[in-house]
């Protein structure tokens, strides 16, 4: 396997019209590694993570993530845009599922459609998946009978399905009440105490603290501070942060 780092950001910017967004972002990513984005709402959190599958397309700055170099300005040709979106998983704060499908449906569903997947092998894969979330005993519900927690569940399954490099969470727990939260972090630890590699943007500070090897800061357009949790969380060293730390803590 490559030691090359999986993500590689220089740089990137990114505006709506007048309204600069981001003004300049540096991440380098080793494989295995989980890092967390915090920040006030607003400072384009969610841009940065939907500009490293092109659902957004950046404006300027290198942006590598394992093969793929994403163009400043465009955006990538369908099949490789198809790759990109399989080598990097995206799983949102609102879970997306197909509503009149299971869970099973849901989670075979890119396999099937996208990968040419048989139907014997989408379905073992899928049921694996399950099993993998807790969720084996409600492969045929549909989203509708599941709680908030399971539907994330399966939205982390469905993701996982693809077989990507990384996953790139854009607040996985801030839909569910606090009780089931729980559930979805125990979900994400374990992958990444198994090596997945994943960016999660988080309000959820027990999250952060849980999974991320790293967690950056991030405020008026660039990332302002960044270091382990434990600095983070304790001896944050920006006012900023500290402040941005006091509140979401209150
Ligand atoms: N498609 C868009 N068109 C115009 N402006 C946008 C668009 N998407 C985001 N913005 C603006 O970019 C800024 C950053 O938004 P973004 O959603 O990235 O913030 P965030 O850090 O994820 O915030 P939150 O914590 O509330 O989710 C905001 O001012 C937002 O209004
Ligand atoms: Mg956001």
């Amino acid at each position: 396997m490559s030691t090359s780092p999986l993500v590689e950001v220089h740089g990137l910017k990114k505006q709506f019209g007048p309204t600069i967004v981001l003004r300049g972002i540096d991440l380098v990513q080793g494989r295995g590694e989980c890092v967390a984005l915090i920040g006030p709402s607003g400072c384009g959190k969610s841009t940065f993570l939907r500009c490293l599958n092109q659902l957004e397309t950046h404006d300027a700055g290198r942006v590598r993530i394992s093969s793929l170099t994403l163009p400043a300005g465009e955006t990538l040709p369908g099949g490789t845009l198809q790759q990109l979106r399989q080598t990097a998983g995206m799983v949102f704060q609102q879970f997306h599922l197909f509503p009149h499908r299971t869970a099973l449906e849901n989670v075979m569903e890119g396999p099937l459609q996208v990968l040419g997947t048989p139907l014997a092998d989408a379905t073992a894969l899928a049921h694996g998946l399950l099993a993998k979330v807790g969720l084996s005993d409600r492969a045929h519900f549909r989203p509708s009978q599941l709680s908030g927690g399971q539907q994330q569940r399966v939205a982390i399954a469905r993701a996982l399905a693809m077989q990507p490099e990384i996953l790139l969470l854009d607040e996985p727990t801030s839909a569910l009440d606090p009780e089931l939260r729980e559930e979805v972090r125990d979900v994400l630890v374990r992958l990444g105490d198994e090596g997945m590699t994943m960016i999660v943007v988080t309000h959820d500070m027990d999250l952060a603290r849980r999974l991320a090897d790293r967690v950056l800061f991030f405020a008026d357009g660039v990332v302002a501070e960044s270091g382990s949790p434990e600095e983070m969380f304790t001896a944050a060293k920006t006012d900023r942060a500290r402040e941005f730390l006091r509140r979401v803590r209150a």
